[in-house]
């Protein structure tokens, strides 16, 4: 049997159509993941730049190599996560994976699940493989000190808690 769309090609470019609804919503300012024949912004990384190694700011887009997805994933989420960029990836929607799991639904990130599949530019059929729209908003400065506020409340919480325990428990106590 021929395939016509295999998933494992790193370079499926993104449907106009598909880029120009998100873009009117975002407003791009960087392609994260492209060259110049493909980019989707006037500002790219491309593979000699190695996006992975730079710093990502403003509203990017992301469309990952299929064999960088873990990389860019957690990148994104990093990124977003320093309060530097927000990112909105077109993904696969392999909900089974560790990046997955780890990046996307444990990281808080927004979700929208496409119906149907995606026809990619080039490509002579739909993605064997369902589509999702990935977005990690980035943080503000008080939701950042919130998190560690939070934390610290945890840790306080959990050290009072340690002062009610009865001997020989209360032997824990830090002082
Ligand atoms: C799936 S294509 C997406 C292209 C385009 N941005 C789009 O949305 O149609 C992924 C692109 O990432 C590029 N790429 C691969 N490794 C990269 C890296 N380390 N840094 C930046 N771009 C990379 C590939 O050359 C490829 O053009």
């Amino acid at each position: 049997m021929k395939v016509y769309h295999s998933s494992n090609k790193d370079d499926w470019e993104t449907p106009p159509a598909l880029f120009d609804q998100l873009n009117k919503e975002f407003k791009f300012t960087l392609d994260v993941a492209a060259r110049a024949d493909n980019a989707k912004c006037k500002k790219f990384f491309s593979p000699a730049d190695d996006a992975l190694k730079k710093t990502w700011r403003g509203n990017c887009f992301l469309n990952p190599p299929f064999s960088l997805a873990a990389a860019f994933v957690k990148k994104a989420h990093e990124e977003a996560l320093a309060g530097r960029a927000t990112t909105v990836a077109l993904l696969a929607a392999r909900t089974d994976t560790k990046w997955f799991h780890q990046w996307v639904y444990r990281s808080g990130a927004e979700i929208r699940f496409l119906k149907g599949r995606v026809k990619f530019v080039g490509a002579r059929s739909a993605a064997p493989f369902p589509s999702m729209i990935v977005i990690w908003r980035k943080r503000g400065r008080l939701q950042r000190s919130g998190r560690r506020l939070a934390r610290l409340g945890v840790l306080a919480l959990a050290w009072a808690w340690a002062w009610t325990l009865p001997y020989p428990a209360a032997r824990f106590k830090p002082f």
